[in-house]
């Protein structure tokens, strides 16, 4: 099974969560990984299953991710087994769901065969002013925090495997 994982990480979750997602792909998936901020998309119809992931920030995804996402894309994807994946750290689950909506669209979101909120980390280290100034007001955290949650992200393979 050739398989394509496409990330876009800002401080390392989502790069993470995908190394994760490839430890738990089956042997006999051919993984390649690209992360967008650098690496060009391959031709996507060399793969059979794609997966997607991002993270989010005061509620959005991030623009480039938007701009990847567009319709060339989404019908590509339409004739594939799709996974995407989500981190962040909001803890409850139906506004775990809210936060999928609003980075993937309707369709990606139906077609997908797994979707996952996979959990996100904080390293105060990496973040610059602006950020620490907004997780310290918006999401009340000060100190180093991860809830990146490995469990999830099997069960999401296994979904994608099924
Ligand atoms: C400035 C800032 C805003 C954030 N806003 C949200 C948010 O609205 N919802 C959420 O669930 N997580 C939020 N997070 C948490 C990030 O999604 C989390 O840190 C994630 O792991 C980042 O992944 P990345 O390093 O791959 O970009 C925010 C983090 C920062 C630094």
């Amino acid at each position: 099974m050739e398989t394509l994982i496409i990330y876009l990480s800002k401080h390392g979750t989502a790069q993470k969560a995908s190394r994760l997602i490839q430890k738990f792909l089956s042997p006999d998936n051919n993984v390649t990984t690209i992360n967008l901020s650098h690496d060009n998309v391959p031709e996507l119809s060399n793969y059979d299953r794609i997966i997607i992931g991002t993270s989010i920030y005061v509620g959005k995804g991030r623009r480039s991710f938007a701009k990847f996402c567009t319709n060339e894309y989404i019908n590509l994807f339409a004739h594939k087994d799709l996974g995407l994946f989500l981190c962040g750290l909001e803890e409850d689950y139906q506004k775990q769901q809210k936060e999928l909506e609003s980075v993937f669209s309707e369709r990606l979101l139906r077609h997908a065969k797994a979707k996952a909120f996979v959990g996100g980390e904080i390293i105060i280290s990496k973040l610059n002013c602006l950020e620490r100034l907004t997780v310290r007001t918006i999401l009340k955290i000060t100190t180093d925090v991860s809830t990146l949650d490995e469990n999830i992200i099997e069960e999401f393979v296994r979904k994608m495997e099924k």
